[in-house]
């Protein structure tokens, strides 16, 4: 039997004052993101946090699935109600990818990179993702779910085929087992201090810390989308988090939401 969290653990190694004062601990659950998107629309505190120790339906990005063994990784979801609108909401996903980047550094010394927008991978392979969800109306926001994934602990032998050959995890890179509890605590007060940066206005400073975690920006890639599929090389970001994409022509095009290849 493997160790499950420790709540009152996490609490005594928590220094926030908003991110995981409520925390909700779910052994076996669908989703955490459906139901802090549920909590949320019946009114659950700003930094409320959903966590579960498995996910049947572990949602990822573009209608994927999300892997999540039981008493392995961490899965869990923040209530966020910022004042902000719809057009913003994307670089909340920035400074949670700079959140988890800024934890696996921390915890384990290895530095990794952020593939646009916003996988974190080691050597290429994917060790969290995150997938960000929203209530909206009249262009604002009025909650917004933070999900993350990350895989500190499970043996990729374990995992299946289809991401066998391109997830990885804390402990295979690291080669120790990563204290779940621990790494929580930490992920938390990391994001709550890059969610007061966003909340203060100092974006650029949010988008900074983001571009020296990018594995994109230099690299050839190509956009597919339904209708057509482009290539050049990433160049840079704009203020909101939209990647900039040199093509061969020399135009310069801002691509906002979707999934990109690196070509080289
Ligand atoms: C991605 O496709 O990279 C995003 C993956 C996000 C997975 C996390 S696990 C916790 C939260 N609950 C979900 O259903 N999905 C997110």
């Amino acid at each position: 039997m493997k160790d499950l969290l420790d709540l009152s653990g996490i609490r005594q190694k928590l220094n926030t004052t908003i991110i995981g004062k409520e925390i909700r601990l779910f052994e076996d659950i669908d989703s955490t993101n459906r139901e802090a998107m549920a909590l949320g629309a019946s009114g659950a505190k700003e930094g409320t946090v959903v966590l579960a120790e498995s996910q049947t339906g572990g949602k990822g990005r573009l209608g994927r699935t999300w892997y999540s063994p039981k008493g392995e990784n961490l899965y869990l979801s923040i209530i966020l109600r910022p004042a902000i609108l719809l057009a913003e909401a994307q670089l909340i996903t920035v400074a949670a990818a700079v959140s988890v980047a800024e934890t696996i550094r921390k915890a384990t010394d290895i530095r990794p990179g952020v593939k646009w927008p916003n996988d974190i991978l080691i050597n290429r392979r994917k060790v969290a993702g995150i997938l960000t969800e929203l209530a909206s109306g009249n262009d604002k926001v009025n909650y917004l779910v933070v999900g993350i994934g990350i895989n500190l602990n499970m043996k990729i032998s374990s995992a299946p085929e289809e991401i066998r050959g391109i997830a990885g995890s804390l402990k295979d890179f690291s080669g120790r087992e990563i204290d779940r509890g621990g790494f929580l605590a930490l992920l938390l007060s990391e994001f709550e201090c890059y969610y007061l940066i966003f909340k203060a206005g100092e974006r650029q400073r949010i988008m900074e810390l983001y571009t020296g975690y990018s594995a994109t920006i230099g690299n050839r890639i190509r956009v597919r989308s339904l209708e057509s599929s482009i290539e050049g090389i990433a160049c840079g970001f704009n203020r909101e988090g939209g990647l900039l994409l040199k093509r061969d022509s020399g135009i310069i095009d801002t691509i906002l939401a979707g999934d990109i290849e690196h070509i080289s």
